[in-house]
Parts: C-alpha cells; structure tokens; sequence
C-alpha cells in the first residue's frame, strides 16, 4: 500500500523539451553550442532548438499531466533563460512582463525567463499537482563554461547565487527542490567520454574534478536555503544521483563481490556517500583512484579525485531526502579497463565491469535491460547504507526505438513490475519511499540520441510543427495505476 500522501509523478527537463533556444534573449547554454558545433556530437545532427516547443506549448503539457491525474511534475529550470551570462548581475531583463499575484495583490516586475516559469508553477499549482523543481539539468550556460566550467573552482559561488534567485523567485510555491540532476552523467559523460556537453575528454582528470565542484555547489546551495529560505518556505533540497543496481556476477566470488562494491563505490557512492555518510568520498573510490595513480607513477602528483577544503561550508547532511534516477541493473566481475597498467581513465581506476543478465530483456536502447527487481534491491541498500532516509524515485522509465508503437505494451509492462517492487519495499523491507516519477512525460530530445529515443509517456510528433501530443496505451496504465492507488489510500 502506497501511503496517502505519495508523490506520483512524471518528469522532464528544460533543454529536452522546451526549445525556444534563443527566444526572448535567453543566453546559450552548452548544449545548444555542444549541437551546434561542426560535426554534430548528436545523432542525425538532432538539437533541441525546437524540441516539444514546451516554451510556446507549456499549457498542453498541462494537460497531459492533468490527463495522467498525476500529483506532482517534476521539470527543470534553464539556467540561461533566467541568467543569461549564468551571473545574476544580469537577469534576462529584455522583455519585461507584469505579473498580478492574487494571494497577495500584488503586481510585479519580471523578466521573461522568470515569467515563463511562472505561468508553468502557477499552472500546476491552479490543477492541484505540485511542482518538484531541478535548477540543473545538464545545461550549463555557455558563458560560464568559457569561464572554465564545471572545472573552474569558482562555479559553486555562481550555482549558489543561482539557486538563491530560484529560491526567492519560486520558492513560495515550490517546495521540492533538486539542486543538480545525475552529477555522475554530467561530470563522466561530459569530462570524461566526451558524449554530452561540454564534450570534454581528459579521462581520469576532468570527471573528477567536475563532480568535485557539482558537490560543492550542491552543498552551497543546500545551506543557502537551509539559512535563508527554509523557515519561511518550508521546503526539501536535495541532489538527485543516479545509479544501476549492481550485484556480483559469480555470487561465489570474492573478486566479483570487491568489483561491486567498487562499482556501486563509484557511481552511487561517488555522490551519496559525501552527502549522506561521511562528507568525503568513499573509501573503496579514492583507494581504487589513488592505487592506480601509483601504478602510472603519479604518485606525487595532486591526488585526481579532488580533497574536500575545511574551509568551506560541509557537504556531509546537505540532503533533506534520497533523489534517485533508476533505469537498469549490472552483474559485476573485474575488469574493464583495457591496458589498465598504463591508461589513465575511470575505467582502469574502477576495475570492474558490468554485464547484463541473459535473462534480462534488452528491447529499447542498448544500455537498458529490464530488470525491475534491482530497484527494490538498491531502494533496501539505500535504507541501510544511507541511514533510512526518505526517498523519491525521481526518475525511472522505458524507451523505443525504430517504429513508433503507440501500444506501448513492453513499457506498460516495465511500469507495472516496477512499480509493484516499489509497493514491496515499502511493505517488506520498510524503506520510506515518498514519491515515484516516470521518465518521461513526453518523448523529447535524447541528448546524443536525439530523438531516435522515445521515454514518453505521450507520443510527440516531431516532423511537424504542432509537435502534436498523443497518449501511449503506457500513459493510460500509469494513469489507471495512479488512480486506483489513490482511491485506496
Ligand atoms: C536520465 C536523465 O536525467 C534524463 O535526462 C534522460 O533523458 C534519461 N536518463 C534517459 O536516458
């Protein structure tokens, strides 16, 4: 039984759907320079210019989220359409609008950027569905990347005095916040492989020393609103970390059992364990790291996974829920790292690799098998490593590829079991769950894979303009699931 005040969601995020690039002065963000670029590090030189045209169409996603009878909706905001420059001694004032707030009477100034937001908050707030709001997904403004980016120490004093603005600006209606979203994906994917904007490769440097600043200015920005805005708005901050459940290939194994622990050290714990356990990185990563370092004989040089200053505000407590992102499960074994006497790289520092069950279905993108059970799994593992905290799903979810099927039966089926190893770790193994969202309301822009990759729940029609949206038959189910859940609690 789901309790009666539980979170049923769906998610996106701000480049994957909105388009609108460059309306109304926006600032350009790195993916839009990542997809501009010659040669397209995008499949079919696909970008989210246009996207769903949620800038222009945000009330039919009203009513899709209305159709889904969903509680709560969780979108992102764009960093460079509230900040063009990222810096907030220049808000996107181009374009001034009057706002009227009825609860208080009040008519404002704002800018379009701020606007836009608004008409969406206060749009979810006029149906009854609350907004989870993430003030980072993966979109970085290009101004700030030509400033060094992810890797420039001074990034978190930036991120913090953007999530301040957010706060102040949104934070009497929003009461769930996610500071950044898959630190991992963002630090590994776009510093490490080269895949995702900034499209950085520098393999066993740069990913570190990113995700190093990601948690510094998730910590800033938690202990702002700890601070200032907590008492008087009443809301949750938290960071939202994505990870695979992952588990020895040879149960029997030692060496499995050490590659998973490293495995899960390296991509759950490489966020949470900072946050949640010690305010450092875990053991098991910085030994992996460091071992390999001497091997290559950098011995002497600044360790690659980053120290933690005492100077600066802790990172240790600054989430007031667990926010994961869950798609796929691993079986673990050593290895991986090819020539790992000599390369430099998070592979050859992990030593481990992840294999997919046989018996697991691999039927939509090559990385995700379906493997519902390890939810549950890594949802217990949370509880008992991570002291039993609250926990949203904050993302889970299926994807097509080649025709489009409208009777989206293999999703609504992942839905279904997966959701019902939700209930039982509730029931069961007594994990505080609160919220569950599914990726993704609407099909939309796959970052490298474009739109060869649908996650909707409804269909977008993207060869024309209207960007027609269209029910799956999964949209129906979790609609008819939500309902029935809600009728019973
Ligand atoms: C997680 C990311 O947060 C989201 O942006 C992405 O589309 C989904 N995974 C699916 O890959």
């Amino acid at each position: 039984m789901f309790p009666h005040d539980f979170a049923w969601g769906a998610a996106t995020a701000a480049y994957q759907v909105e388009g609108g690039w460059d309306a109304d002065h926006k600032g350009e963000s790195i993916w839009d320079a990542f997809c501009h670029r010659e040669p397209s590090g995008v499949l079919g030189g696909h970008s989210g210019d246009v996207a769903c045209d949620s800038y222009r169409l945000w009330e039919q996603d009203l009513r899709c989220v209305r159709d889904l009878g969903l509680t709560h909706y969780r979108l992102s905001l764009s960093w460079s359409r509230l900040l063009p420059h990222g810096t907030t001694d220049h808000v996107n004032q181009t374009g001034l609008w009057y706002y009227y707030t009825p609860h208080n009477n009040v008519l404002r100034l704002c800018s379009t950027g701020v606007r836009y937001y608004n008409q969406v908050i206060n749009g979810l707030i006029a149906c009854n569905v609350a907004p989870m709001v993430t003030l980072y997904h993966f979109d970085l403004p290009q101004a700030l990347q030509e400033r060094g980016g992810w890797q420039s120490p001074h990034v978190a004093t930036l991120f913090d005095a953007y999530a301040r603005f957010c706060f102040q600006t949104f934070g009497d209606r929003v009461k769930l916040w996610i500071t950044i979203n898959e630190p991992y994906v963002c630090a590994k994917l776009g510093h490490e492989d080269a895949v995702h904007a900034p499209g950085i490769r520098q393999p066993g440097v740069a990913a570190y020393l990113a995700g190093h600043n990601m948690l510094r200015a998730h910590a800033a920005a938690w202990h702002s609103y700890d601070a200032i805005y907590r008492s008087k708005q009443g809301g949750l901050v938290s960071m939202a970390i994505n990870s695979d459940w992952a588990e020895p290939l040879d149960p029997e194994s030692t060496e499995d059992a050490a590659a998973t622990e490293r495995y899960l050290a390296f991509t759950l714990g490489w966020f949470a364990w900072p946050v949640f356990v010690t305010g450092d990185y875990p053991e098991v990563m910085r030994a992996a790291v460091d071992r390999q370092s001497e091997r290559l004989g950098r011995g002497n040089s600044p360790p690659r996974l980053p120290r933690f200053s005492k100077d600066e505000p802790g990172i240790l407590g600054t989430a007031d829920f667990f926010a994961l992102n869950y798609y796929t499960s691993r079986k673990v074994r050593p290895g991986g790292g090819r020539g790992g006497e000599t390369l430099l790289g998070m592979k050859t520092d992990l030593d481990a690799e992840g294999v997919v069950d046989p018996s697991w279905p691999v039927c939509g993108v090559p990385w995700l098998a379906v493997a519902p059970y390890g939810l549950r799994k890594l949802l217990k593992y949370i509880k008992a490593t991570f002291n039993h905290p609250a926990v949203y799903v904050t993302e889970n979810g299926f994807a097509q590829m080649g025709p489009v099927l409208m009777d989206d039966i293999q999703r609504c089926g992942y839905y279904q079991d997966t959701i019902v190893e939700v209930a039982k770790a509730i029931e069961e193994d007594g994990v505080n769950v609160r919220g569950y969202f599914a990726w993704s309301l609407l099909d939309n822009f796959e970052w490298s894979d474009g739109y060869s990759v649908r996650f909707g729940l409804f269909h977008v029609d993207f060869s024309a303009g209207e960007r027609t949206r269209t029910m799956y038959r999964s949209g129906r189910e979790y609609a008819q699931i939500i309902s029935k859940h809600r009728s019973r609690a």
